[in-house]
């Protein structure tokens, strides 16, 4: 994050010029309740399709609507101020056609007031990226390790084991930086790649499980609180928000089993 506070919220232009600058921070964030603590501290927040996962206890994020993610997209809009908020465009919504994915990517960015969407893909969506873009969208990509493709990948295993997988995903990062991404996610890939891939393209390159060779990193907040009981290998868990949620809780029961909970009318104030 600039050290500066904005003072307005940031835009996709504004994380565009800090490729190869100061490292980007991010997060995802799903919801009014944590968004706002996310909010100043970020660059950009993402409200991904993992929230299928760590928010509705979904095995995978395929059954993620499009409907769902403008719920989610609208409250983290609605709670925050300053960072750019980009909202995931979920399987099926723009993979069949261009025009498609314009009208979901339309409909994410009316329906939410989000700044940017980000999809999956590389080669074969750069002409998609290119279209969306063009019609005033700011695209974000995500390539390597895509979470959407997991039935075809095999499951949620870190890519670019050979020199033809990497090849692939170093062709894939270019095309979508060619076809005007503002930035791409790359995801799951190891460290020598990651750095490849950053030198190669003119656009910032977002790690998740790619090492600090990228301009900037983001985990999926969730994870890094404490809140889901597996995380990926790579996932450094920066607080224990599960622990504190189940003390507080614990707390609580004990004071109504003993009946000695506090809450009664003369004390009772009204939210707000
Ligand atoms: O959906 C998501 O949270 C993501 C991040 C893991 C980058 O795509």
């Amino acid at each position: 994050m600039s050290a500066q506070k904005p003072e307005r919220r940031r835009t996709a232009p504004d994380i565009l010029a800090r490729k190869g600058g100061e490292p980007i921070v991010s997060l995802t964030a799903y919801s009014a309740a944590l968004a706002p603590f996310v909010d100043p501290l970020v660059d950009f927040i993402l409200v991904g399709d993992s929230l299928g996962m760590v928010e509705h206890a979904m095995e995978s994020t395929l059954s993620v609507s499009l409907d769902l993610m403008i719920a989610h997209g609208r409250a983290v809009v609605r709670s925050t101020a300053q960072s750019l908020i980009v909202v995931d465009m979920p399987f099926g919504s723009y993979e069949a056609s261009k025009e498609d994915a314009f009208r979901a990517a339309a409909r994410l960015m009316a329906e939410t007031g989000c700044g940017a969407v980000k999809l999956e893909g590389g080669v074969p969506m750069a002409e998609t990226i290119a279209f969306i873009a063009a019609r005033g969208i700011p695209v974000m990509a995500h390539v390597g390790l895509t979470p959407q493709a997991v039935n075809a990948l095999g499951g949620f295993k870190s890519q670019g084991h050979d020199a033809a997988a990497r090849e692939k995903i170093l062709a894939d990062a270019v095309a979508v930086s060619q076809a005007g991404a503002f930035a791409v996610v790359v995801e799951g890939v190891v460290a020598p790649l990651a750095e490849e891939i950053t030198r190669a393209v003119a656009i910032p390159t977002i790690g998740i499980g790619a090492s600090s060779a990228c301009d900037g990193q983001i985990l999926v907040l969730n994870d890094m609180l404490g809140l889901t009981p597996r995380v990926p290998k790579f996932v450094k868990r920066y607080g224990a928000i599960g622990e504190a949620v189940a003390s507080a809780v614990a707390a609580y029961a004990e004071e109504v089993r003993e009946r000695s909970f506090p809450g009664e009318a003369q004390t009772y104030k009204p939210r707000g």
